[in-house]
């Protein structure tokens, strides 16, 4: 099993590019499948996620082809429209291939993607909509299947919960009804707008994306298209983290600086100066010692991240004063609270709220990644603990992060894989 090797405490200098967004490769890839021709992803970040959705895009009759982050996706033989459980289990955001599969197959046949580090992800919200645009779907025994028996016709959508995944399912399937449907409550995530931007360069006529009334009229035909991935705003506020409790300063480039405005504001807080000297271009300068934040509560977007979370808790472990966590979005998303703790961190879980107590010194320690964002939690930490780390259970980590010891070493961490 292989490891990261982390030796704190040392200052990193230098700048790194940030990886296209995993959370918009995604449904891309799986918007792709509407246009039965070739379309070309740039950007595209080079990580587990997005070989399993390839897998998932082949296993379906599809061409891929992945050369230096530019990735084309020939789905004009695409001959299934069902998802074997061992890929379904492999990655749960794949049921955001059902919506593409429906619009493209008139039918999708896929397990329900279960239960996660994070809780259950329950997709009651995705399946109430496709059902409103004339899906007629049944589930038992863990099994999902979908067809169309008259035509999917477009309908005012209001979701309960501003949901990433059901807004993107539902914009896929609406762009390929007929007629109009509104989504009401629809998440305003930067992947959101960027997703919108595919299928309209695709031929859909999607508008309002990135507020919360989306609308799209549906159209019938779609063409080859070329785009270009946003950068990561997770990976971006990761590798500013790293530099904050180095006490670095840092380059960060093609990063738009609107995209972690909510992280930012805590990074000031923090202590941390962020300057754009050019365009998506940031740098960020530490102080020290960073000061304690009053209160994270993680929201919708434009709200503060759920995904940066644990990443920004690693951060506060030692800054002077308390910091309060409060997680709103996911169930148990605090998993990484007890590795952090192994290093030393002094941190108490009281349901949705964590409070963090900095201390003065974080020590090397041997940690399991128990989830995607909560590796990078333990990167971070580990860039600040004396002595060494080791980081077991590196699936997590390489879903999300392209080549994570590279571009640490790269800006002077002392880090290796074993
Ligand atoms: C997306 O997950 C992201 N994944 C997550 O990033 C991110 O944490 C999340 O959005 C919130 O921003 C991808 O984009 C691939 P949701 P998603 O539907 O779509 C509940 C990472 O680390 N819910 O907005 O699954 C759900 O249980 C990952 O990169 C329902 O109850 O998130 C959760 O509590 C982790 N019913 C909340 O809503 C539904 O039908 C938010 O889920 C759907 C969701």
């Amino acid at each position: 099993m292989q490891k990261l090797i982390i030796e704190g405490v040392h200052q990193l200098e230098g700048e790194i590019k940030i990886q296209g967004a995993k959370n918009s490769v995604l449904p891309i890839l799986a918007a792709s499948l509407l246009c039965g021709e070739k379309c070309v992803v740039g950007n595209c970040p080079k990580i587990l996620d997005v070989d399993i959705s390839l897998k998932i895009i082949e296993y379906l009759g599809c061409k891929t082809k992945f050369a230096d982050s530019k990735l084309t996706i020939d789905s004009s033989n695409l001959s299934k429209n069902e998802i074997p459980e061992s890929l379904m289990r492999k990655m749960r955001s794949s049921i955001i291939f059902l919506g593409a599969l429906i619009a493209r197959t008139g039918r999708a046949k896929l397990t329900l993607p279960g239960g996660c580090e994070l809780g259950p992800r329950p997709i009651d919200m995705h399946l109430e909509g496709l059902r409103q645009l004339g899906v007629k779907i049944t589930e038992s025994h863990g099994i999902i299947e979908c067809s169309v028996m008259k035509k999917l016709k477009g309908c005012n959508i209001v979701l309960s919960f501003p949901s990433v995944g059901a807004t993107e399912n539902l914009m896929i399937t609406a762009s390929a009804c007929e007629g109009k449907t509104t989504i009401s409550n629809a998440a305003r995530e930067p992947e959101i707008v960027d997703l919108a931007a595919f299928l309209n360069k695709m031929g859909a006529n999607v508008s309002g994306a990135g507020s919360s009334t989306i609308t799209i009229e549906g159209t019938k035909k779609f063409y080859t298209i070329e785009h270009s991935i946003i950068p990561d705003r997770i990976a971006a506020i990761t590798y500013m983290a790293a530099a904050a409790v180095t006490g670095s300063k840092l380059t960060l480039r093609e990063i738009p600086r609107e995209i972690i405005n909510s992280a930012i504001s805590i990074f000031e807080e923090s202590g941390c100066a962020i300057k754009e000297y050019e365009k998506n271009v940031l740098n960020i300068i530490s102080p020290e010692r960073l000061q304690s934040v009053k209160t994270v509560r993680t929201m919708p977007y434009p709200g503060f991240p759920t995904d940066a979370q644990a990443i920004i808790m690693a951060m506060t472990t030692m800054s002077f004063g308390t910091s309060v966590f409060v997680e709103t979005i996911f169930e148990s998303r605090f998993k990484h609270v007890s590795e952090l703790m192994r290093l030393g961190a002094d941190i108490k879980v009281e349901g949705k709220v964590a409070i963090v107590e900095g201390v003065k010194r974080l020590s090397g320690a041997n940690v399991t990644a128990t989830d995607l964002r909560g590796s990078a939690a333990l990167v971070v930490a580990a860039l600040a603990a004396e002595g060494e780390t080791a980081i077991s259970n590196l699936t997590h980590l390489d879903r999300g992060y392209e080549d994570i010891e590279k571009i640490l070493k790269s800006v002077k961490a002392k880090i290796k894989r074993v």
